[in-house]
């Protein structure tokens, strides 16, 4: 079974390596999946550099990749809601990057026969942080009126989609390229940051703002537009001062939070909902590196998705 893995931390060029693995057993909780389109994220980016390693060590070689879709092959004695040739998507604690992957069943959902492969895969870890993010770290504190930075984005994009279907009045920031698609998506109001100040513009004016740019760098202007009292939620770092009084807020993945509820969500709003896809590649490491490296500059929105021919 052929996987893409990292031999050690460092340049993508230099540390993709294509490996045989042995196919490791299922248990009556697992489910076999033969994966035929996976994802690629930004976290991936930063694991393979080595930028997380004070929380996470990786023990080489290591096959990343979190987000994919494919067809079961297996499943455990005690698995009832998905049988062998079923399409399904899946989000795993790691290991997508390659022809198969063995998972939790609670870990996959069946997929939409309307949905395509690289929607499934591309939606997987976007949807889960958006739909956890507004569903269960804000719940009804949320408030009407939201602020999108980074809308554009993966996650930005889901997150205006996702507000406007709630009914919430959406502000939202991108780069003056991707104004067309974030107003498409259904924002109320838009401002390119790269032609104005957003923090000027939408000054006190949002009850939860919500810091979706790569690597957390709309902060200062964050705060601004939030209202005082208001939430502001950072899906990197929180800004290093706090410059107005508010509740702030840390987004990270939980135990607490189900991804086969989050995942079933994500398929019932599969109509509603559009994952931007930017560039689906072959199924070979040179795509693998190909994909990291596009994501280290400042890509083109929408996912990057490797996928099996059909
Ligand atoms: N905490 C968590 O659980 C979690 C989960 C998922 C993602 N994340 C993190 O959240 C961030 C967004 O993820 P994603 O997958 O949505 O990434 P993405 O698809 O690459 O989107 C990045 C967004 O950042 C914007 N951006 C890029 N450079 C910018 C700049 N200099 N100033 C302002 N905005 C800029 C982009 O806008 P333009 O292209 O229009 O400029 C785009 O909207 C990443 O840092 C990711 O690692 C965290």
């Amino acid at each position: 079974m052929k996987r893409f893995a990292i031999k050690d931390y460092g340049l993508a060029k230099e540390v993709f390596i294509e490996i045989e693995a042995e196919p490791r057993p299922v248990d009556e909780t697992h489910v076999r999946v033969e994966l035929l389109a996976f994802a690629i994220n930004p976290y991936d980016v930063a694991l393979r550099q080595g930028a997380m390693r004070d929380f996470r060590t990786l023990k080489f070689p290591y096959v990343l990749g979190n987000d994919g879709a494919g067809i079961v092959t297996e499943v455990g004695s005690e698995v009832t809601h998905v049988k062998v040739g079923d399409e399904v998507i899946v989000h795993a604690v790691g290991g997508t990057y390659g022809e198969e992957v063995v998972v939790p069943s609670k870990k996959i959902v069946k997929k939409p026969l309307t949905m395509s492969w690289e929607v499934a895969a591309g939606g997987v870890t976007p949807w889960l942080t958006t739909y956890n993010l507004v569903t269960h770290l804000l719940g009804d504190k949320i408030g009407e009126t939201v602020m999108v930075q980074g809308a554009s984005g993966a996650v930005g994009s889901l997150l205006v989609q996702f507000l406007k279907e709630q009914g919430k009045v959406v502000l939202a920031s991108a780069s003056k390229r991707n104004e067309g698609l974030v107003r498409q998506l259904g924002a109320d109001e838009f401002v390119a940051y790269d032609e104005a100040d957003a923090g000027a513009a939408f000054a006190d004016q949002a009850d939860t703002v919500i810091d979706a740019t790569k690597g957390g760098r709309a902060g200062e202007a964050g705060m601004e537009i939030m209202k005082t009292g208001g939430n502001f939620v950072a899906l990197n770092n929180l800004p290093s001062e706090q410059k107005k009084n508010g509740n702030y807020l840390s987004f990270g993945p939980s135990k607490t939070y189900s991804d086969f509820e989050a995942l079933t969500a994500f398929t019932e709003l599969a109509d509603k909902i559009q994952v931007n896809v930017a560039d689906v590649l072959p199924f070979a490491l040179t795509s693998v590196i190909s994909a990291h490296e596009k994501l280290e500059g400042h890509p083109s929105a929408g996912k990057i998705i490797i996928k099996k021919a059909d």
